[in-house]
């Protein structure tokens, strides 16, 4: 490839059509005409219906876990387990992560504190946890980000000496194992997420997982009276409902999961060879984990090896169709509403800093070929190749 012939000057893009980086694993048409023509047939579309209770049983024994309870997304799920955890004055939780990790906490009127990550896996930094728990600390959130899991066991040990509560935001962590264990049954409870990008795909959805039974009656009660059971009492109410049709589109793809699991364990496998020698592109193993779902395809870029800015790089991949992200930035401390309430973090959290300036997500999943990956690490490659002249060129 000569440099005239990248798209962000002057060529045609590589792609045809743009490339999101999300899962969109989605099956075939028939099998939703016959899942949705059962809803129609019931005319049961929602509050708890037949193929909710189906999803959370199947769930249930896929997880190993003794209480599923499927939810409307992820982000209420974090918002209820909060509330029913009966949690007060502070959570700990890592500043590399998404919104609605810290957003739950800012809805149930808890203080977020910010700990740093590892700067090889992006995961909470586990020897930081202890010196920022004080009297106020009622939890730890644990964050397993990319497929990989933020060692649990050291979390539980932690927690335990502390006495603190811990939960998990496993939004990114279906189907992954640690040790043999299901991400699912660590801490008191986890959060996993069903959004379309998922490997485990409702469209929207997610599921609140615990073995603790009074905490599971309490969230079915937040959830909502339609599958609460025998109520208990709670103080807040909500609306986390799953519908008929998300709970529809869960069960196939939970019956899709090991094929889809392997596919995005292959296509891993094709961009760590594709980009084993271009200088400056590192690629995040999935870490922690004796099983991961590979759902996301997340990379380091080194300025200085690579000869381009991760934002760069980016833009160089959108002109030629591929969505690239960056992921999370500018990190949750240094967002509205945290960098005003509470500015303590701003120059504390060096790695989760970093990270936010150089990691970047690439396409991974159905949308993708092998070919496709192939020539999205060839651009990769010249990109690299013709740092200078690009920069030059755009005038860097
Ligand atoms: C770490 C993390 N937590 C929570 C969520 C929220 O999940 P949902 O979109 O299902 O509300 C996401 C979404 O991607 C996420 O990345």
């Amino acid at each position: 490839m000569n440099l005239p012939s990248f798209a962000l000057l002057g060529a045609a893009p590589a792609f045809e059509r743009p490339i999101p980086v999300g899962q969109l694993y989605f099956p075939a048409w028939d099998r939703y005409e016959a899942a949705f023509r059962g809803i129609f047939e019931r005319q049961y579309y929602t509050n708890q219906g037949p193929l909710a209770i189906e999803l959370e049983s199947r769930l249930q024994a896929f997880l190993g876990v003794r209480h599923v309870i499927c939810v409307s997304n992820a982000t209420i799920g974090l918002m209820m387990v909060a509330e029913a955890m009966q949690l007060r004055g502070k959570v700990i939780l890592p500043a590399f992560t998404f919104a609605a990790s810290a957003q739950s906490l800012s809805w149930t009127g808890l203080e977020p504190v910010f700990c740093d990550v590892d700067k090889h896996t992006g995961q909470i930094a586990l020897d930081q946890l202890a010196g920022l728990i004080d009297d106020d600390t009622s939890a730890i959130m644990g964050v397993n980000l990319w497929g990989g899991a933020c060692d649990p066991l050291a979390l539980e040990a932690l927690a335990r000496e502390h006495n603190v509560q811990l939960y998990f935001d496993s939004a990114h962590a279906f189907g992954c194992e640690v040790q043999g264990r299901k991400i699912g049954n660590f801490g008191q409870a986890e959060v996993l997420s069903f959004h379309a990008t998922k490997v485990l795909s409702a469209g929207e959805g997610g599921c609140i997982c615990t073995s603790d039974d009074q905490l599971a009656a309490r969230l079915r009660n937040i959830r909502s009276s339609y599958g609460a059971g025998h109520a208990v009492p709670v103080v807040k109410t909500s609306n986390g409902r799953m519908s008929e049709a998300q709970a529809a589109i869960a069960l196939m793809s939970l019956e899709d999961f090991p094929a889809n699991q392997a596919n995005n364990q292959q296509q891993y496998e094709a961009y760590a060879s594709g980009l084993r020698n271009v200088p400056g592109v590192s690629l995040t193993v999935p870490a922690g984990v004796s099983f991961s779902n590979y759902q996301y395809l997340v990379c380091n870029i080194d300025p200085a090896a690579f000869g381009l800015p991760r934002d760069m790089v980016m833009d160089l991949l959108k002109a030629e169709n591929v969505l690239a992200r960056r992921y999370f930035y500018p990190g949750i401390h240094r967002c509205t509403p945290y960098v005003d309430d509470f500015p303590q973090y701003q120059d504390v959290l060096p790695q989760t800093d970093a990270l936010c300036t150089s990691v970047m997500q690439l396409p991974i999943g159905a949308l993708l070929t092998l070919d496709d990956i192939a020539r999205i690490c060839q651009i990769l490659a010249h990109a690299q190749q013709h740092a200078d002249a690009i920069a030059q060129a755009m005038q860097v």
